[in-house]
């Protein structure tokens, strides 16, 4: 009897299915050109760590993934993870909105099996492509009895992050990839975890509600820039949003010509949130508009995530209960 771990693969697509005409080629590629069995014969030694069950949502850019995707691949991870013949799971995207699509099945998935995504910075095509190695990576992790627990875990370049706290932080460099708060949870090669981290959000959409949603509110983020103009704001509340992320200064500082668009929206039964537009750092509860809510710990990215999950269960409280604004 085999004591291999089982690892259902979802490949969705990404650079690091990304094919190129030349090998030195790591920008002007197709995205998602190979599929899931092109990735796994690619890495031969898969075989003689884990049984493989792959499978191919879709297969697209992820400048292309929209809420929809994240509510297929959600219902799918859960599913995975309610099935005790699997060990762990793995899935292979884009690296351009990883953050969102972690961060999402981090927060509206339930279970203790890894949840391991991957990616890479170049094409499958590309000399010294680093798709390989992370896929291996990746299934070791997901097969590790050390990174069991409920958050949604990020396995690149030899790392492994937290959904909680991860972002890309380059655009080309292969080593593109960061943590806003405390830094890796540990190392992908050998799987070792070195700290626990926080995984706050982890599982925190109440469970049974992913399979009742069928889609998920418009919210946006607007970039507040210095001197920005607040019809922004108007413009989004005219054509029917139901929430924005204000992606404000420093800690979430509302402009002076703001306040009266903000009075608007709020009227009009926009939910808002004050981020911050600065990489890392908490936003605190302290504001000088009670109507909004303070992304706390959330970047903007993930705040508009979590707000649309908020919007969508109906329950209020989650938002606050995540986010944990600093007074
Ligand atoms: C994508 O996000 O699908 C393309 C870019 C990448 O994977 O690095």
């Amino acid at each position: 009897m085999s004591h291999r771990p089982v690892i259902a693969l979802l490949a969705t697509g990404g650079t690091i299915a990304g094919a190129a005409a030349s090998a030195t080629d790591i920008t002007g590629y197709a995205a998602g050109s190979l599929t899931a069995a092109a990735l796994i014969a690619a890495v031969p030694q898969l075989g003689d760590i884990a049984t493989l069950r792959a499978e191919q949502p879709f297969s697209i850019d992820s400048k292309d993934v929209t809420p929809a995707h994240w509510l297929q691949l959600a219902r799918r991870v859960q599913a995975l993870r309610d099935d005790p013949a699997i060990t762990g799971i793995v899935l292979t995207h884009g690296t351009d909105t990883l953050e969102e699509a972690a961060w999402f099945l981090h927060l509206a998935t339930h279970g203790d099996k890894p949840v391991v995504m991957t990616a890479a910075m170049r094409p499958a095509t590309a000399l010294s492509a680093d798709g390989p190695m992370n896929l291996w990576d990746a299934v070791r992790v997901a097969g590790s009895a050390d990174f069991r627990g409920p958050g949604v875990l990020i396995a690149l370049g030899g790392e492994v992050y937290g959904a909680d706290d991860f972002a890309k932080v380059h655009t080309l460099r292969p080593a593109a990839f960061g943590a806003r708060h405390g830094g890796p949870l540990g190392l992908a090669n050998p799987p070792a975890r070195q700290r626990d981290g926080t995984q706050h959000g982890a599982a925190a959409l109440a469970r049974g509600t992913l399979e009742k949603l069928t889609d998920l509110p418009w919210v946006e983020v607007l970039h507040v820039a210095g001197g920005a103009d607040p019809r922004l704001l108007d413009a989004l509340r005219e054509a029917g949003a139901a929430g924005a992320v204000l992606a404000l200064p420093g800690n979430g500082s509302l402009p002076d010509a703001w306040q009266p668009a903000i009075d608007r929206a709020t009227a009009a039964g926009l939910q808002l949130v004050r981020a911050s537009r600065v990489p890392g750092g908490p936003v605190s509860a302290r504001t000088t508009h009670p109507a909004l809510l303070a992304a706390g710990w959330c970047g903007a990215l993930q705040a508009r995530v979590l707000l649309m999950l908020t919007l969508a269960a109906g329950d209020p409280a989650l938002f606050e209960r995540v986010a944990r604004a600093p007074q």
